[in-house]
């Protein structure tokens, strides 16, 4: 959502991210799949730009392809990325500085992202040894540092669940985890994989409210991959329609949510349970997105206690 100070005018300052005619050919046994086809959109600080759509439709490509997490070998990209300014396509090893500085990524399952055999103290604190904020001799910068990160992800009694391992914690509860070790180096931008496709419908709206509550306290920009439109409606200022590798409609939230262009994002929209009315505005909603907020409090009520 968008989070701009009233002081600052929106947009006059440089995107997050700028992607321009982006484009990814996969080399792969059965010949050349062109996965992006030309796609172009951009992210400023504060809001949330979502792509979404049907399995296989290139979602996934285009986000890896822009992070440059595809192997060198087999994907082929062209067009322009830019992050914070600095252009990843011209210069392959650009990546590097802008990738868990500026930017980092939330992966898709929170149950395999995490090693099984170290605590979540030591991944956390591996996070932000790496981030520079602490130095690994340091132990107890390290671990005042990892309680702050887990208390901004809500997670309670932190310095217990430090020593736990993945297996110890809820889905919900790991997710809150990754997006803590996201946090470890202050990123600008946060690249969400279908962050809550994992999870259970009832935690999910926990996940996208802490997701909304780190854009509004930091103006962090996020780029959401789902196929899910009721996620899309709870936390997008803007959605691109994906289909087949290309864009097929893009514009504000409410205009594709009341007035989907194709049939393709009807679809989508059939598929999205019911979560109440669009406008609903519940007792001490946050002002500046009453509309997504009310919703997505009525998931996370519900949810609360399943984590
Ligand atoms: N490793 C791969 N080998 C061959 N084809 C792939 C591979 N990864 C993705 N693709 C193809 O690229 C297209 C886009 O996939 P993907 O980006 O994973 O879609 P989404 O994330 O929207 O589900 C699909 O047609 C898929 O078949
Ligand atoms: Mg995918």
């Amino acid at each position: 959502m968008t989070a701009q100070p009233a002081s600052q005018p929106a947009f006059k300052e440089q995107p997050l991210l700028e992607v321009r005619d982006f484009q990814v050919e996969l080399i792969t046994e059965a010949g050349i799949v062109r996965a992006v086809d030309s796609v172009s959109f951009s992210i400023h600080r504060g809001e949330t730009v979502t792509i979404i759509g049907e399995s296989g439709s290139g979602k996934s490509t285009t986000a890896m392809g822009v992070l440059r997490l595809l192997p060198e070998d087999l994907a082929v990209l062209s067009g322009t990325v830019l992050i914070d300014g600095v252009d990843i396509t011209a210069d392959p090893k650009a990546i590097n500085k802008v990738r868990g500085k500026t930017l980092a990524l939330i992966p898709q399952d929170p149950m395999t992202a995490l090693s099984p055999v170290h605590s979540i103290g030591s991944q956390l604190f591996e996070a932000i040894r790496i981030s520079g904020a602490a130095s690994a001799k340091d132990k107890g910068a390290l671990q005042a540092r990892a309680v702050r990160l887990l208390e901004q992800v809500h997670i309670p009694t932190p310095e217990k669940q430090l020593k736990k391992y993945p297996h110890q914690l809820s889905g919900g509860m790991l997710q809150r985890v990754l997006i803590a070790i996201a946090l470890a180096s202050e990123p600008q931008l946060l690249v969400a994989d279908e962050p809550t496709s994992a999870l259970d419908v009832t935690v999910q709206g926990g996940i996208l409210d802490l997701l909304l509550e780190l854009q509004e306290q930091r103006g962090i920009g996020i780029l959401m991959i789902t196929h899910d439109l009721g996620v899309a409606r709870l936390i997008s200022d803007r959605i691109h329609v994906m289909k087949d590798g290309a864009f097929v409609e893009s514009g504000e939230v409410q205009q594709i949510v009341d007035h989907p262009a194709t049939e393709y994002t009807r679809k989508l929209l059939a598929a999205v349970p019911v979560l109440g009315p669009w406008d609903e505005t519940p007792p001490g909603s946050r002002p500046t997105q009453a509309a997504s907020a009310g919703s997505s409090q009525a998931l996370t009520q519900t949810g609360a206690t399943h984590e």
